[in-house]
C-alpha cells in the first residue's frame, strides 16, 4: 500500500512543476486567494464536510501538514511535535490560528483520522481532513506540498508545515520536526502576534550541560515517550534496557518498520497494544542508538 502511495505521489510531484517556488505561495502581485486555492469538499475527523477555501482558509491564519495514519517514518513525530506547539498556543488555537492535517492516503477515513487525533491528544482548533484523492492531490499541489522524494520523506509527500496568513496572502514553509518552542516562536513572529504568545526562545540550540543523547531523546523521542512517567503515545521506557535485549533494541530503533513487518513477536504485540501510532523510523545512526540506550539505562537506574 505504501509503495502505491509513493508511486502515486512521485508521479504527482513530477507533474506539479514547482507551482510554488521556495517559501510557498508567494511572489505574485495578488494574494493567494479564492482564485488560487480549490474550494473542494473535505471531511473532518468528526464527519463534517467543509469547503476547503470558503470554510477553512478564507480570512484565517493556518498551519497545514500532510500525513497518513499508517506512516512509518516522520509523520507521527511531526504530529506529536505539533501537539506541543498547540499547547504553547493555548487559546489562540481555533481563534488566531487553525491547524489542518490532511490525509493523503485514501484509506484514511474520518473515523481513522479521529482515532489518530485522539491517540495524540489533539485539541480544539486542529482538524484532520480527508477527501477525494484527486481533490487532496490538488490541494497538496497548490500548497506546494507535493514534490519529489527527499531523504526525509520516503513516501513522497513533503515533510513541511505550510503556515499562511490567508488574508494577507503570505506563506512560509517550516519543518514540523523543529523544536516546538522554536516553531511556536517562528509562527508567532510570522503572524505578527504580540506578547501573550509564546516567549522568545533559543531552545532550538542544544542547551548547555545537556549531552548529545539527552538532547536526542528530548527532541526525537520525548514527544511520544517518558522515562518513568507513564505511557504516552508510546510505552514508558523506564527499564526498557533490562526488559529487552540490547541487540533487539538496537535493531528495533534502527528499523522498527522492518522488525514489525518480519512478524517479530515483541514488535507485533507492542504494535497491537499501542494501536494507531507506530514507532517511527527516525533514521538514527548506530552511535546515536548506542548513546540513547545508555542514556535510557542510566535514567532507569536513578
Ligand atoms: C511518534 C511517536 C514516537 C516517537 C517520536 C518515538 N517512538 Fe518509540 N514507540 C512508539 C510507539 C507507538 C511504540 C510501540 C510500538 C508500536 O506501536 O509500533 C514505540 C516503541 C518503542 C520501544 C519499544 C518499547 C518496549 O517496551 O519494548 C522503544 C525502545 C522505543 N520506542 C524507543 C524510542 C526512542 C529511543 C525514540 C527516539 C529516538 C522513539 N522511540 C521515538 C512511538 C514513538
Amino acid at each position: 500500500m505504501i509503495r502505491t502511495i509513493r508511486r502515486r505521489w512521485r508521479a504527482l510531484a513530477l507533474a506539479a512543476a514547482a507551482a510554488l517556488c521556495a517559501g510557498g505561495p508567494s511572489g505574485a502581485a495578488t494574494p493567494w486567494g479564492a482564485d488560487y486555492f480549490p474550494n473542494v469538499p473535505v471531511t473532518t475527523q468528526d464527519g463534517k464536510t467543509l469547503r476547503f477555501y470558503d470554510d477553512l482558509l478564507k480570512g484565517k491564519s493556518v498551519a497545514i501538514l500532510l500525513f497518513y495514519t499508517s506512516c512509518k517514518d516522520v509523520c507521527p513525530l511531526e504530529t506529536a511535535n505539533l501537539v506541543k506547539v498547540q499547547k504553547l498556543f493555548g487559546e489562540r488555537m481555533g481563534r488566531d490560528i487553525f491547524f489542518y492535517s490532511i490525509a493523503i492516503d485514501p484509506w484514511d477515513t474520518p473515523k481513522e483520522n479521529r482515532k489518530y487525533a485522539e491517540k495524540f491528544g489533539v485539541g480544539p482548533g486542529w482538524l484532520f481532513l480527508s477527501g477525494k484523492e484527486a481533490d487532496i492531490q490538488l490541494i497538496a499541489r497548490k500548497l506546494g506540498l507535493s514534490r519529489s522524494i527527499d531523504a526525509q520523506t520516503k513516501d513522497g509527500h513533503a515533510a513541511s508545515l505550510m503556515v499562511g496568513n490567508v488574508p494577507k496572502g503570505t506563506w512560509m514553509r517550516n519543518s514540523p520536526m523543529d523544536n516546538p518552542q522554536f516553531l511556536a516562536t517562528t509562527i508567532a513572529n510570522f503572524l505578527g502576534w504580540k506578547r501573550s504568545g509564546p516567549a522568545p526562545s533559543y531552545a532550538a540550540a542544544r542547551p548547555l550541560g545537556v549531552t548529545k543523547s539527552q538532547y536526542l531523546f528530548q527532541s526525537r523521542c520525548s514527544a511520544c515517550h517518558t522515562v518513568g512517567e507513564g505511557d504516552r503515545v508510546g510505552p514508558d521506557l523506564m527499564g526498557v534496557t533490562s526488559r529487552r535485549e540490547r541487540g533487539w533494541l538496537t535493531r528495533y530503533l534502527k528499523e522498527p518498520e522492518r522488525v514489525l513487518a518480519e512478524g517479530d513477536p515483541i514488535a507485533t504485540s507492542l504494535f497491537a497494544k499501542y494501536k494507531q501510532v507506530r514507532m517511527p523510523n527516525l533514521d538514527l545512526g548506530t552511535e546515536d542508538i548506542a548513546g540513547l540506550l545508555s542514556y535510557l539505562e542510566a535514567r532507569s537506574r536513578k
